[in-house]
């Protein structure tokens, strides 16, 4: 063991997706400093963080900015909540900037600490409403396979993959899981792009009628689904989904977790996919990951039904001792500040082409099936045969094989399920930036194919 601190870290830290039994063998990884779009571990490399961490990071590593907003809000009030008509100038300041760039019909904020407390409040949010509207019978989710919606009771259900679920009883609320939009992979024979989507709305639509339309209440998607690979639905997907949710009165709830923040190139990624949602979560990049926070927009129908619960039930019962903390908020504000003045929006459009052609570049390479991707965000899936699609058997763990040599060129991206790399910047990344991250990338596929052979 290299030094104490490693030592400490496998004595005492119980690790979030981790295998425990590995993490007693393997060196943890332990990073120390940041800057701009690199970090620094405790071996002195100094690593691209091709994933922003967990798709987070979006101003990069050492943001003065943000670090003043959190000294002056902590300085002024480090702590009060918002319960019982309380309330603090952050928490007021950030809705209302919230509310102001999100689309037009969004109405209200709920502020919480984080992507998966944003969604269980979410889907609090239409039980309460169909409550409201005395359909009780009316709270089953549809959410997707390979969707991540985070790890809590209700948000880990409504992820679809299995590694969230295996050993915690999960999904312990009731939930449906329809078809993922993939449709390099998903898509038969002669199947094109539309008729593949038709295929999926059909699906949909037949499922809802089998459970029930009077029992189903709402459709949860991130515009994109990020942990589950990457994927980036079909053109037409989300106008053909909404069709269906519309005929049976089944809101739409977009998880804009990762998407929201310009990521996909437009601030939300229900924009960039033409979603009209009713509710939406956010979470990440809306303080860039400086401090916990997150939220659930939601339209002024949905606000008005939860006026009549709350005046049937005497309150809105629900709430969190830290949602909308007011350092926190101030750093969500200053957030927003800095997306505005350096328009991140344009930002990332400018840099689109450039990060989506990187990509498609790879798939010459012997292991790429496929490259995907929409503003800022993008995967490949490795594959063993190019022509059939085959994929390599799943003990050989090649995608975090192409992870691990990525690192041994300072570069950090992430495996997906599904055999997929995973990047996600920082948005503040430039030009040249980039081309690094292509450069390492392809060294990191050279080395796993060697390895392969
Ligand atoms: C789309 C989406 N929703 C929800 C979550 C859960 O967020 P958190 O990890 O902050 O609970 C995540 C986390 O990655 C996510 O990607």
């Amino acid at each position: 063991m290299r030094n104490a601190i490693a030592e400490n870290d496998k004595q005492y830290v119980l690790h979030p997706y981790t295998n425990l039994s590995a993490h007693q063998e393997i060196e943890p990884f332990i990073i120390t400093h940041g800057e701009g779009i690199y970090v620094w571990d405790d071996q002195g490399n100094k690593l691209i963080e091709g994933m922003s961490g967990l798709w987070c990071a979006s101003l990069g590593f050492n943001e003065q900015r943000l670090t003043d907003a959190a000294t002056r809000q902590m300085q002024k009030l480090p702590y009060s909540h918002l319960f019982s008509h309380r309330s603090t100038e952050p928490a007021i300041e950030l809705s209302q900037k919230l509310i102001d760039i999100a689309p037009d019909n969004m109405s209200r904020v709920f502020l919480v600490n984080s992507g998966s407390e944003a969604v269980d409040m979410a889907i609090k949010i239409v039980w309460y409403y169909n409550n409201a509207l005395d359909r009780p019978k009316k709270k089953k989710i549809i959410a997707r396979k390979r969707a991540y919606h985070g790890i809590t009771i209700a948000s880990g259900s409504l992820t679809g993959l299995p590694y969230v679920h295996d050993g915690f009883d999960l999904p312990a609320i009731p939930v449906m899981h329809t078809e993922t939009p993939h449709y390099y992979r998903e898509g038969r024979d002669g199947e094109t792009e539309e008729q593949f989507t038709d295929r999926l709305a059909q699906t949909l639509e037949e499922q809802i009628i089998a459970e029930g339309p009077d029992t189903i209440a709402a459709f949860i998607a991130e515009p994109v689904m990020g942990a589950g690979g990457v994927l980036v639905p079909p053109a037409k997907y989300f106008e053909k989904i909404q069709l269906v949710l519309n005929k049976y009165d089944i809101l739409l709830i977009c998880d804009e977790v990762i998407c929201g923040f310009a990521r996909t190139g437009q601030m939300f990624g229900s924009q960039t996919f033409n979603a009209q949602p009713d509710l939406m979560t956010v979470a990440k990049q809306l303080s860039s990951a400086y401090l916990p926070i997150g939220g659930v927009m939601l339209s002024e129908k949905i606000y008005d039904a939860l006026v009549t619960g709350s005046d049937r039930h005497g309150m809105f019962g629900s709430g969190n001792t830290y949602g909308g903390h007011p350092v926190a908020a101030a750093v969500a504000v200053e957030t927003l500040n800095i997306y505005e003045e350096q328009n991140i929006v344009s930002h990332v459009q400018s840099l689109s082409d450039q990060f989506a052609l990187g990509l498609q570049n790879l798939c010459d390479h012997p292991l790429v099936g496929q490259a995907r991707s929409t503003g800022l965000i993008g995967a490949l899936e490795i594959v063993e045969n190019k022509d059939t699609k085959a994929q390599y058997p799943v003990a050989h763990k090649v995608a975090a094989q192409v992870a691990n040599h990525a690192r041994n060129h300072n570069l950090i991206l992430r495996p997906t399920p599904g055999d997929s790399v995973a990047l996600c910047p920082p948005l503040i990344i430039n030009e040249a930036e980039l081309k690094l991250i292509f450069e390492r990338l392809e060294k990191a596929l050279n080395d796993t194919h060697a390895s392969m052979s």
